[in-house]
């Protein structure tokens, strides 16, 4: 299905599956437990999940003869880091808008990390007072006008890459790369667990991955704050309950 749509390649290839071995010995030996290295994807601005929806956007993007890529996402989003490396890679300008998502105390937190590496690759940052928003807020539409009026030609990328009519295909990738790594293998795996904040993610793995096994457990923003006890949670099939995340 995939071959249908155009793909500009920003990934190395399927990503290696490994083993943790004192990761299963700690919470018991009873569980296997595989990692599927998406963070080493590409080297690319460190990689990770959004390259592969990327990957299905850009084509697009350079399509539309568009010359500045805007997206939005929190002060130290992944995604608008990879949306300023991408933008640099094609030869586009990048425009970010970095909402206050996340609230935060560090002195530093919007001049580190992420945001500091999408500066050094040349994108425009623009840092606002609106709070967590993957639709289509003000500032974002903001941005897409003010390039405009300044003569460029805006394309315009959704939080997390995922409200984007290619954003999923990625994941559909994705998917199809689990089922014959698993043939490789030699067996399936039982549960399949991931992080999840503006679900572009997951929905495609919902659809084409699930093949009736038996769950997945998806990871809410604010469980990934709280991610190790919520992964222990989730291999041990111990309940992990709203009120253990206030
Ligand atoms: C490293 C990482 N993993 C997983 C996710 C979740 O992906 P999605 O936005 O497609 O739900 C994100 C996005 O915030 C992320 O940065």
């Amino acid at each position: 299905m995939l071959k249908r749509f155009a793909r500009y390649p920003l990934t190395f290839g399927p990503t290696p599956v490994e083993k943790l071995d004192r990761l299963g010995k700690h919470l018991g030996g009873k569980v296997e437990i595989y990692a599927k290295r998406e963070d080493c994807n590409s080297g690319l601005a460190f990689g990770g999940n959004k390259l592969r929806k990327l990957e299905y956007i850009i084509p697009d993007a350079i399509a539309s003869d568009a010359d500045t890529l805007v997206t939005i996402g929190g002060v130290q989003s992944n995604h608008t880091r990879m949306v300023a490396a991408v933008a640099a890679k094609v030869g586009m300008k990048c425009l970010l808008v970095q909402g206050s998502w996340v609230p935060h105390d560090d002195a530093v937190y919007d001049r580190v990390g992420n945001i500091l590496l999408s500066r050094i690759m040349g994108a425009e940052v623009r840092l606002v007072d609106e709070g967590f928003d993957i639709g289509i807020s003000q500032s974002w539409k903001k941005a897409l006008y003010d390039v405009k009026a300044g003569g460029g030609r805006p394309y315009a990328i959704p939080a997390g890459a995922s409200v984007h009519k290619y954003g999923g295909l990625g994941y559909v990738g994705f998917a199809e790369e689990v089922r014959a790594q698993e043939k490789q293998l030699g067996f399936a795996f039982d549960d399949l667990i991931l992080a999840s904040a503006s679900t572009g993610m997951v929905g495609p793995m919902r659809r084409s991955v699930l093949d009736g096994r038996a769950g997945l457990t998806e990871f809410s923003r604010k469980q990934m704050r709280h991610l190790p006890d919520a992964v222990v949670s989730a291999f041990t099939r111990k309940p992990y309950t709203r009120s253990r995340l206030a």
